[in-house]
């Protein structure tokens, strides 16, 4: 693992690091733990580079296996919606740059949330997925302090995004399967606060929601 990472870094200078897509195995398998495997000197450098991938592509998360790596570990950082409008809607407020370490999540409260979302490992669509709109998020810093708090609205859904990935689970897994939208089309949906005329005209009902299974809870582990 140390030597992948080493060699990754290496071999891409500037920072920015190959995002890998769908249908490359790492994306489907569990993360292994961040348990000192990885010292944290290197820990620290591909937390940087991973950070500079995200804000080249641009993105909201990122997460350790989309650049080939199979640690659970994620970098989050969300500059906000200018609409503010659909911010409200979304719940959607500014996200401070963060690493998150080893993560997990548990739903609070039970209430569901449907928006498109994209995914950096799967380029060119979007799908409306349904998210818990509050969770507990446990996890460990760089300094292997851990927290464990609470996360609401679109920081929340990025958060189960993230930690999805560290289960080897793409959004589409649990997306609506009529929503799915080409990025060349989304432009006539993206811009409504919830999804609500692209149901209509699509033919998706937002209140169902998708079948969720157990397994995507939590994440980082194979438990
Ligand atoms: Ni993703």
């Amino acid at each position: 693992m140390r030597q992948a990472i080493e060699a990754l870094l290496a071999g891409n200078p500037g920072g920015v690091l190959p995002i890998v897509q769908a249908g490359h195995p790492v994306l489907r398998r569990p993360a292994h733990p961040v348990d000192g495997r990885v010292d944290a000197t290197l820990l620290r450098a591909l937390v940087a580079a991973m950070a500079a991938t995200m804000r080249a592509a641009p993105g909201v998360g990122l997460a350790a296996p989309q650049v080939g790596v199979p640690l659970s570990l994620a970098v989050v950082e969300d500059p906000g919606d200018p609409d503010a409008d659909r911010a409200a809607v979304r719940e959607r407020a500014v996200v401070p740059f963060r690493a998150l370490v080893n993560p997990r999540y548990v739903p609070l409260g039970g209430e569901e949330v449907a928006f498109f979302e994209g995914c950096l490992s799967v380029r060119g669509y979007q799908a409306v997925r349904s998210r818990w709109r509050r969770i507990v998020l446990t996890c460990e810093d760089l300094d292997g302090v851990r927290t464990e708090e609470e996360v609401t609205g679109w920081a929340a859904r990025i958060v189960q995004h993230e930690c999805d990935h560290l289960a080897g689970i793409l959004y589409l897994d649990h997306a609506e399967p009529r929503s799915l939208c080409s990025d060349h089309y989304l432009g006539a949906w993206a811009s409504e606060p919830a999804p609500r005329r692209a149901a209509a005209a699509l033919g998706f009902d937002l209140a169902a929601g998708p079948t969720r299974r157990s397994s995507a809870l939590g994440a980082g582990r194979a438990d």
